[in-house]
């Protein structure tokens, strides 16, 4: 592929061309040299909510959900989009309202879900279920737990028969294949600890067929999340495709196949796998199967759907660096911090004759990790607005309150209209529940 808006000066500073990346944002481009995002003005979103900010574009959401549906059609499936991506619940009734299931792994998570819709297309995923987490998520009905241990059996068992309930469950399946991501992003690996192994996996079943309170439906894996091509998903659809067939020859017949979510998302010049070939590779299989699909996507939903407003409030330029130091920080925003992922940064107002420099984009927090970006080539001034694209994943949903510092808020944009989704945390937000 010939697109990339990067380029790299002598100091290797990442020159990113703000246009040629909005080009290919749908939702995101440059009206008068002004990032607008589905037809607002964000100096007009900066001015009414403040920044830092996140900012969402329903329509995208809604398009990139639409492009899973599509893609699958032609067989019996659900996408069950994975709460933890983004959990605000205008996120998730927008998702609700196109057709969606969820994937969940907490109590908490599920009952997000439960204020705008009900339990019937969750699934469940999680290392640690409690007794407290089963009961609460047979009393909302959901659709599936996928078991991650077999343990996580008998307890499924015992809660299901104090309260008289049957409990439909899939094994998450560890397949050991390589995503080749970032190692704390893949989990389908056998040092990992999610899943059940496959060597484990048929003895799991016909330990699960014995207890009278459990319905085996389906099977599941998730090898990893920023999957840039679809191998790891091919090879793991392989190797549950034994265990299913070997199943049979145990008299099990399985409802459902969960393939997880995973499947990346471009950043700034990545060249990920198309949903619709990711499904062109898989649907041949699947058709013969004859199971009903589930996915859980997450990242390629939102990623692109969001942005990080922020703002420069200091320029710093030292003998050996030039900090920019903006309002938004690995509080909220960790990505850059944690797994060192290289995110646009982009102005919202064009500059073509400012003083481009090199400028590391760096928030508040008192740590050495707290960067949104590193020798960023860009002309700055003190005030002026930058957007973090590819923010509506994983963003605000992993974002906390280190250094004190209230949570932004979140605003979605539809077609010309805006409106908040969630506040601006406040002061008194900071020590809610403490006791002095
Ligand atoms: N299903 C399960 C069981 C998962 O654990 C995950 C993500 C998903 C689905 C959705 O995966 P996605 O389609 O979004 O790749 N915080 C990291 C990503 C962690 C992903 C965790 N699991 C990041 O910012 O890159």
């Amino acid at each position: 592929m010939s697109f990339s808006p990067v380029s790299h000066t002598q100091d290797d500073a990442l020159h990113i061309d703000a246009k040629k990346l909005a080009a290919n944002l749908p939702y995101f481009d440059y009206v008068n040299d002004t990032l607008h995002i589905d037809g607002v003005d964000s100096h007009t979103l900066k001015q009414q909510y403040g920044t830092p900010l996140y900012v969402y574009a329903r329509r995208a959401i809604l398009d990139n959900f639409a492009a899973y549906t599509q893609a699958f059609a032609s067989i019996d499936s659900q996408i069950c989009y994975a709460v933890k991506t983004n959990s605000n619940l205008a996120v998730i009734k927008t998702l609700a309202q196109a057709g969606a299931g969820f994937d969940i792994v907490s109590k908490g998570e599920l009952a997000r879900v439960l204020q705008v819709t009900d339990g019937s297309k969750v699934v469940y995923s999680g290392v640690g279920k409690t007794p407290d987490d089963i009961e609460y998520a047979l009393s909302a009905d959901i659709h599936c737990f996928n078991v991650e241990a077999v343990s996580e059996l008998d307890t499924i068992e015992a809660v299901a028969a104090r309260l008289n309930k049957t409990a439909r469950i899939s094994l998450r399946i560890n397949p050991d294949v390589d995503a080749k991501t970032h190692p704390y992003i893949s989990t389908g690996m056998k040092d990992n600890k999610f899943g059940i192994s496959h060597e484990q996996a048929i003895a799991a079943y016909l330990h699960a067929k014995q207890l009278p309170h459990l319905q085996i439906t389906g099977i599941d894996c998730h090898i990893g999340s920023q999957l840039l091509d679809a191998q790891g998903f091919s090879d793991a659809l392989d190797k549950l495709i034994e265990l299913i067939d070997e199943l049979k020859t145990h008299g099990i017949t399985l409802q459902h196949i969960d393939l997880g979510g995973g499947l990346g998302v471009r950043y700034i010049d990545e060249n990920p796998v198309s949903v619709n070939d990711f499904a062109n590779l898989l649907l041949p299989r699947l058709q013969k199967l004859g199971l009903k699909l589930y996915l859980e996507p997450g990242r390629s939903l939102l990623a692109n759907a969001g942005v990080l407003l922020t703002s420069v409030d200091v320029l710093k330029p030292t003998e050996f660096k030039n900090f920019a130091i903006v309002d938004a920080s690995m509080s909220e925003l960790i990505r850059p911090a944690l797994y060192q992922s290289v995110m646009a940064i982009i102005p919202t107002k064009l500059d073509t004759t400012g003083d481009v420099q090199t400028w590391d984009i760096v928030g508040t927090v008192c740590e050495s990790s707290d960067f949104l970006g590193k020798n960023r080539a860009l002309p700055l001034a003190v005030g002026d607005t930058l957007a973090v694209t590819g923010a509506g994943a994983y963003g605000f949903s992993m974002a906390c309150n280190y250094n004190s510092r209230p949570r932004p808020c979140e605003v979605m944009v539809d077609d010309g209209e805006h409106r908040l989704i969630r506040q601006r945390e406040v002061l008194d937000d900071l020590w809610r529940g403490e006791i002095a």
